[in-house]
């Protein structure tokens, strides 16, 4: 028999106790102790007998299992899923509140819900063995099943195989999910016996948000650390039994957090950051950590007045279209994973009075841009500090963490104190040095390659001037 009692374990030493306290008596440390529900084998021969089962099984003889993946038919999700979603995979799909999570997932759940083929094994027609439909179980926390409802109308989606429900207890949340699996299984008997099944499951489930869940053994509010973890743990569990595919929707604290623990990413097979600036319409998922596929993946969404829509051409949104000759103006070449990105930068240089010249930048670090400042005043003859300085990364995008937007905002600043355009359809790409040059960036090579892709005629880089100074000289006198 498993008995399950409550306990407040300490998340730093392991210490347990039953009652709750502020401070760990074994450690010490503040805050550290959570609920969490211990399951214990009433009969310590049953414990034995479990053990006698595990078996070691030879890494070249594991039987490979079909890692078929399902497609959600949105590109750039796809993408960053590493090619679509693998049956008993838990997705955390977290972001802050009003991004576009619950949109993004019913647009997705609508895809699931209307497929017919399997990737990898695409025959036309609807009948056959490579025709599959799933049933999507979107279970919303958060909001009505008639604001759920509102939404799908705004998109435009009627699709009779996404189940609505509208629930907050994670254990009635698994129930219905075997009630599901049990009807469709049901149905297929009844449907077609000899058709090659080619996934075990054929429900998708959805949990939005998993800060709403709770589950009746555990005390805890909604939200607090112990839930969100035993709920999460259930959800894995039911996964990984069933071998479905679950989305988890986790709401982002203010300081970027998943709100919760950093404990829910350990626990999931893929951490999805949605992100992006709520005032204007681009978005980015992140793969943070995906145990199917790489982590280095972005997708690029925006975000219309019919749901979110796949950017396949990023540039489209990073670069502003009635670009002439003008000058502070300088296009570079940002890494996004694994794909360059365009990105125009933006300068300001206005003469000032002040005894400390402003130097607002937005988009970059703002060490960095004084850094790139001290640099232009010393080693290139633009002599900046008696001068505001203001500069922006357009689309709202940022690349605080990569240097290779150095020549790009050197040569806007050059560009806009000089008052003379570079030359239309250009792009550099180069990190610059204290000493003033410019130095290779990591893949310089697809980079080019993308923006002559793109029509970019001239590349400044460090393969056509060494210096600051020289590109200065070179493409702005
Ligand atoms: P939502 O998916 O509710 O965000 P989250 O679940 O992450 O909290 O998205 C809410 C925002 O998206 C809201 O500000 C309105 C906007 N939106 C659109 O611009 N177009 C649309 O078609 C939809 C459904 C939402
Ligand atoms: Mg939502």
């Amino acid at each position: 028999m498993v008995r399950k009692s409550l306990l407040f374990v300490c998340q730093q030493c392991g210490y347990s106790q039953v009652g709750w306290a502020g401070k760990c008596p074994e450690c010490g440390s503040w805050n550290s102790l959570v609920e969490t529900v211990q399951e214990r084998e009433g009969k310590r021969a049953g414990a034995r007998e479990k053990k006698t089962k595990t078996e070691l099984i030879s890494l070249a003889s594991v039987p490979i299992k079909s890692t078929l993946r399902i497609s959600t038919k949105i590109s750039e999700f796809d993408r960053v899923l590493g090619g679509g979603l693998v049956c008993g995979q838990v997705v955390l799909i977290a972001g802050e509140p009003g991004i576009g999570k619950s949109t993004l997932l019913l647009q997705a759940a609508d895809k699931l819900a209307t497929r017919q083929d399997v990737l990898g094994n695409s025959k036309k027609g609807k009948t056959g063995a490579s025709s599959h439909t799933s049933r999507v179980l979107y279970v919303s926390g958060e909001e009505s099943v008639s604001q759920t409802k509102l939404r799908a109308d705004r998109l435009g989606i009627k699709n009779k195989n996404i189940v609505l429900l509208e629930e907050t207890d994670v254990d009635r949340v698994l129930d219905s999910i075997e009630l599901m699996e049990r009807r469709t299984d049901q149905r297929k008997e009844k449907k077609e016996s000899s058709s090659v099944q080619l996934f075990n499951s054929s429900t998708v489930l959805i949990v939005d948000s998993i800060q709403t869940m709770t589950t009746s053994d555990l005390s805890g509010m909604a939200g607090s650390v112990g839930q969100i973890k035993e709920c999460t743990y259930r959800l894995v569990r039911q996964a990984k039994s069933k071998n479905i595919p679950i989305f988890v929707v986790g709401h982002v604290t203010k300081e970027g957090t998943v709100a919760g623990p950093a404990v829910l990413m350990h626990i999931v097979d893929t951490v999805l950051w949605f992100e992006g600036d709520k005032s204007l319409t681009f978005r980015l998922l992140r793969a943070v950590k995906n145990r199917f596929g790489p982590t280095d993946e972005v997708g690029v969404f925006s975000m219309q007045e019919q749901g979110l829509e796949s950017v396949n051409a990023p540039e489209k949104v990073f670069l502003s279209k009635g670009r002439g000759n003008v000058s502070g103006i300088a296009v570079a070449s940002i890494m996004e994973g694994t794909r360059p990105i365009l990105v125009e930068i933006q300068s300001l240089i206005v003469p000032t009075k002040l005894a400390f010249p402003r130097r607002v930048a937005q988009g970059i670090d703002s060490k960095r841009f004084e850094l790139l400042l001290a640099v232009l005043t010393r080693r290139s003859g633009i002599p900046l500090y008696e001068n505001d300085c203001f500069l922006n990364v357009s689309g709202g995008i940022s690349i605080k963490n990569d240097p290779s937007g150095d020549l790009a905002i050197c040569l806007s600043l050059a560009s806009a104190y000089l008052d003379k355009p570079l030359p239309v359809r250009s792009v550099s790409i180069g990190e610059v040095s204290l000493l003033g040059d410019i130095r290779e960036v990591v893949a310089q090579e697809k980079r080019i390659k993308e923006a002559k892709r793109l029509g970019y005629k001239t590349v400044i880089s460090n393969r056509e001037v060494g210096y600051l100074q020289e590109a200065i000289k070179k493409y702005l006198k």
